[in-house]
């Protein structure tokens, strides 16, 4: 039986990120028959321009990115918060993966998302605009897949997540929904 594949989107690109450290304690919580992977070269997508993006002009990696949003399963999207909303980076990968329109990469494709920042609040205001954006993108939102983390400095700043029990489990749920979810596809 083939696995399936969830790919990781994560909009921060700071090294000592807690919501990459996210992503890879998401990683370990991964059921059996599951995959799930880390985009790298995020940082390396350019600003989304309706003028490269044309047939023979796609930067590469903008291309690579629609790529492997195609060839997953599903996508985990974890943010931050900047300024009250999603990070750039992860709003242009969105926008890259939302054309060519209604055939985009992300078109169908199941979504579950994370959100972690310094606040109380968990970044929920990033969450709901990632959701929005991703879903107007033309990705399937599973609504019970998502889990918010708040005031991440003093919770994860002695320890990586993936020696947060709490937060393990937290991931783990949102995992299984979205790979339910992935069952649950009519086209699967
Ligand atoms: C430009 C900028 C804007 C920010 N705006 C917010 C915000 O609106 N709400 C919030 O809770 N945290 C905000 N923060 C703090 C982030 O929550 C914090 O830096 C977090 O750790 C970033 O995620 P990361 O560790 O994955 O890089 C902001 C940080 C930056 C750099």
């Amino acid at each position: 039986m083939s696995q399936t594949s969830v790919l990781v989107l994560v909009g921060s690109l700071r090294a000592a990120s807690v919501n990459r450290q996210l992503a890879e304690a998401a990683v370990q919580t991964a059921p059996d028959g599951v995959s799930v992977s880390l985009y790298e070269g995020l940082g390396e997508v350019p600003f989304y321009n309706e003028d490269i993006d044309v047939p023979g002009a796609v930067p590469a990696a903008a291309q690579a990115l629609r790529d492997a949003v195609g060839g997953a399963d599903a996508l985990l999207l974890v943010t931050p918060e900047y300024n009250g909303t999603t990070t750039a980076v992860l709003k242009n990968a969105i926008d890259w993966i939302s054309r060519p329109y209604g055939s985009g990469a992300v078109k169908g494709k199941p979504v579950a998302t994370v959100s972690a920042s310094i606040s109380p609040n968990a970044a929920q205001w990033a969450h709901g605009d990632t959701v929005k954006a991703v879903g107007v993108a033309g990705g399937t939102v599973v609504e019970a897949a998502h889990a918010h983390f708040g005031a991440v400095g003093e919770r994860f700043g002695a320890a990586h997540p993936r020696e947060d029990a709490e937060a393990l489990t937290q991931l783990g749920a949102t995992l299984h929904e979205l790979v339910s979810a992935v069952g649950q596809r009519v086209d699967a």
